[in-house]
């Protein structure tokens, strides 16, 4: 076990969000019937409803239920879970519940003084965030002010700022109470199998790495669909749009993880390292290129959605071709499309490999339709494709595309880990490999910034439902 599993406290802003419900509670419920939480840990729900501890632990248990029907097998262990959730009611913009939570974390460590081990995380929208850490910091919860030898961590989720500025001004405000390695940025993405796969496929097999660059790789296209609209999160959805929410982080995380370098060894910061200098190397779109880098979606209905302006602007597709402007990119394509309410739900990595130099073998324009593929399919189906052409039986002599197909659950058994639980564990183990360091959240900013600021006078074209986005996304993806 873990050292820094045991004996600790999670201190959960936003006890009642839905990401708390859906995702957090029961990650941390699994993880401690799997006996990955130890000791006298105790979790702290921090809110602005008057609930007592009994009401809090009912409201966990009821959302455990619902969401997590199957996780609960043991009534008596999970009692003993629930006996360990404390709450503590706080306007969060004020400090007064800050000093409530110090008493509620010396109360219930039954000893005096907050030395313990404390795990701050926000589950809160972003602009609470700078209101959180400023009154940690006047509390003396700080991570910077501990007395004695415990440890201090804070979990930040997605959206990290809304642009570069506001990406500044939080990474500033949480600089001044922790330290970057206290700092645990999540990008729920890098908690995923067939992402951090990604990395060892890469650079655990000798035959594709030689081939990993703009003399053997045509383009890379990464897509992450989904064949729902935005839910529930009209209000956040029309401030945030497709690009801040989606490509900003994860499409960017993928392009990042497909890009890097080799790390000097596997140590979080080498691997970071290599990951931002691709994003520094990703050519800015300009009113120049916008036109031919571009294209914008809005699903048809998406205005009529609740809380979003009838009129709106906010783009739910969007497909952008960058290209990293280094030694082993230079001129290659790559392609980010992402949208709602698509034809499917699919995220996806295709690298396509450039053609033989000659085509020996019909039909003519046979080199696209078998260039060899290498298809990192990250969900649903958790596979690996390669693909090439053979000769299709029969007297011509013509080229048919084949795949070989590696299916992660053909060959492991399901541990039934989703990101939450990993990235929990690695929070408190304190291993930031699988969490965005501040210089990769500002120049992912900094990317997507640019793009925000030439398409500001855009309509985005509007698609239909079950489509793959608009006609025109299908051109960036033909110039491959
Ligand atoms: C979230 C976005 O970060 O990721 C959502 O805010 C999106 O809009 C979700 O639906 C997708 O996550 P996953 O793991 O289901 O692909």
């Amino acid at each position: 076990m873990h050292a820094e599993r045991v004996d600790f406290t999670i201190v959960l802003f936003g006890a009642s969000s839905d990401l708390a419900a859906r995702k957090l509670y029961p990650s941390l419920y699994q993880l401690a019937r799997w006996g990955q939480l130890t000791g006298e840990y105790r979790i702290i729900g921090v809110g602005r409803n008057d609930l007592s501890h009994e009401e809090y632990r009912l409201q966990v248990a009821e959302k455990i239920r619902s969401f997590s029907p199957g996780a609960i097998d043991d009534e008596t262990h999970f009692a003993g879970f629930t006996g360990r959730l404390f709450y503590v009611m706080a306007d969060i913009e004020h400090i007064e519940g800050y000093f409530r939570l110090r008493n509620e974390i010396m109360y219930a460590e039954g000893k005096p003084g907050v030395c313990s081990h404390l795990l701050f995380y926000l589950s809160t929208p972003p602009d609470l965030a700078p209101h959180i850490v400023r009154n940690l910091h006047q509390a003396g919860l700080g991570g910077k002010e501990m007395s004695c030898s415990g440890w201090r961590k804070i979990v930040v989720e997605k959206p990290y700022g809304s642009d570069l500025k506001t990406a500044g001004e939080l990474n500033a405000v949480i600089g001044s109470a922790f330290n970057e390695d206290q700092i645990f940025r999540i990008d729920h993405y890098l908690g995923k199998e067939t992402v951090q796969n990604i990395l060892v496929f890469r650079f655990s097999n000798g035959i594709f790495e030689p081939l990993w660059n703009r003399h053997h790789i045509a383009g890379i296209e990464i897509t992450i669909a989904e064949n729902f609209g935005i839910r529930d999160r009209g209000a956040f959805y029309e401030h945030a749009g497709l690009l801040r929410d989606i490509i900003q982080n994860h499409g960017l995380q993928l392009l990042a993880s497909v890009a890097m370098e080799p790390p000097v060894d596997l140590s979080a910061d080498a691997v970071r390292d290599e990951k931002t200098k691709v994003l520094r190397s990703i050519r800015l779109v300009t009113p120049e290129t916008v036109d031919r880098s571009v294209v914008l979606g809005q699903y048809e209905g998406y205005r009529k959605e609740k809380q979003v302006d009838p009129d709106s602007r906010t783009e739910t597709f969007a497909a952008v071709r960058f290209f990293v402007d280094n030694w082993r990119w230079k001129g290659v394509p790559f392609l980010i499309r992402a949208g709602k309410m698509l034809a499917e739900t699919v995220t996806e990595i295709v690298i396509t490999f450039a053609c033989p130099p000659q085509n020996f073998f019909g039909p003519a324009e046979s080199c696209s339709y078998t260039a060899n593929q290498v298809i990192l399919r990250i969900q649903p189906e958790e596979t690996i494709a390669i693909r090439f052409g053979v000769k299709r039986p029969g007297e011509l002599v013509i080229t048919d595309p084949v795949y070989m197909k590696f299916d992660y659950r053909d060959t492991f058994s399901q541990p039934g880990m989703t990101p939450y639980h990993r990235l929990l564990l690695d929070a408190l183990d304190g291993n930031q490999m699988n969490f965005i360091r501040q210089d990769s959240v500002e120049y992912s900013w900094a990317i997507i910034d640019a793009i925000r600021e030439c398409v500001a006078d855009r309509m985005p074209e509007v698609y239909s439902a079950g489509s793959w986005g608009p006609p025109a996304a299908g051109e960036l993806k033909g110039s491959i």
